[in-house]
């Protein structure tokens, strides 16, 4: 397999480097990217060939990676050259629905659409995929898992309207747990613990219970009511969040970045 990335900013840099730890061969990936900054950035990092026009990198059976923004992906794609189902062609624009991209690219139907997320910079991310047609071959699956599977994990769905959950969900997610974080180092600080001691005791915290819920056999809700003792300090927390409606909140706010996900997909189709 060989890979074609037109735009080269951070979630091609996070791809790349997945796929060169997991041993992909640098000689086949090419980067088409119209920064000359960035362009220099990523030859510097990892010895990438990279040029400014499609026309000079696209070769026929490439898998063409589409990681520019959202808005940039019309005119991407149009002078990618690509059509006729001759590449298989991955986007990583969130919102931008693949019917639209499809006509973008003169019919092109072998098509997938990815949502990763943030922590992909690390290899610990997660990443939403939706085969557009029948023209997405078995092949075409495993070539996308192997690509966005280089960053992290990969889950299927069937159906593209789920993607604006995906992206409320996992794509959004990573912004709750750092808000999340951010808010209980407020009030570490504000019970008088010292600024790198608090960053620790909740970082530690995260990771460690993220760790424990994914692998223990015991759903999330048992796992919390074993650190709730009758009387104690973890009752009277969960009482306050319940007479605040913490849960609810959380529930509003992902349901509002549902909808937004819609409202995006609606606007970057529009002609
Ligand atoms: N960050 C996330 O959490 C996340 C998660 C999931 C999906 N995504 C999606 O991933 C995509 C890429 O995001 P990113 O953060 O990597 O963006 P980025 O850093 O802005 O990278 C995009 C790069 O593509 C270049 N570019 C624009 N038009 C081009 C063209 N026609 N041909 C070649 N290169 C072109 C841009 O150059 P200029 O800067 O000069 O325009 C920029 O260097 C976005 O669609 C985003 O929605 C991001």
């Amino acid at each position: 397999m060989r890979i074609t990335f037109i735009g080269g900013g951070n979630m091609a840099d996070a791809l790349i480097g997945g796929l060169l730890r997991k041993d992909f061969p640098l000689q086949d990936i090419r980067v088409v990217e119209i920064s000359a900054e960035a362009r220099r950035k990523l030859v510097d990092k990892y010895g990438v060939t990279s040029v400014d026009k499609p026309k000079d990198a696209v070769r026929a059976n490439d898998v063409v990676v589409f990681a520019v923004k959202p808005q940039h992906l019309r005119e991407a794609a149009a002078k990618s050259g690509i059509a006729d189902n001759a590449n298989l062609v991955i986007s990583i624009a969130a919102g931008v629905r693949l019917a639209n991209l499809s006509k973008w690219l003169k019919g092109h139907t072998r098509l997938v659409r990815a949502m990763p997320n943030t922590p992909a910079m690390i290899g610990e991310g997660v990443a939403g995929l939706f085969p557009f047609s029948k023209a997405v071959t078995r092949e075409d699956r495993e070539r996308t898992e192997t690509i966005l599977g280089a960053v992290g994990a990969t889950v299927w769905i069937t159906d593209e309207s789920q993607m604006d959950a995906v992206t409320a969900i996992s794509g959004s997610g990573p912004a709750y747990v750092f808000y999340f974080i951010e808010a209980v180092e407020d009030a570490a600080r504000e019970l008088g613990l010292p600024v790198q001691i608090a960053h620790q005791l909740v970082l530690n915290t995260f990771t460690g219970a993220a760790r424990l819920a994914s692998s223990s056999p015991d759903p999330v809700a048992v796992l919390r009511e074993r650190v709730t003792s009758k009387g104690g300090t973890t009752e009277r927390a969960l009482a306050s969040m319940a007479k605040d409606e913490v849960k609810e909140a959380i529930i509003r706010a992902i349901r509002a970045a549902n909808e937004r996900g819609k409202e995006l997909g609606e606007e970057l189709g529009k002609e």
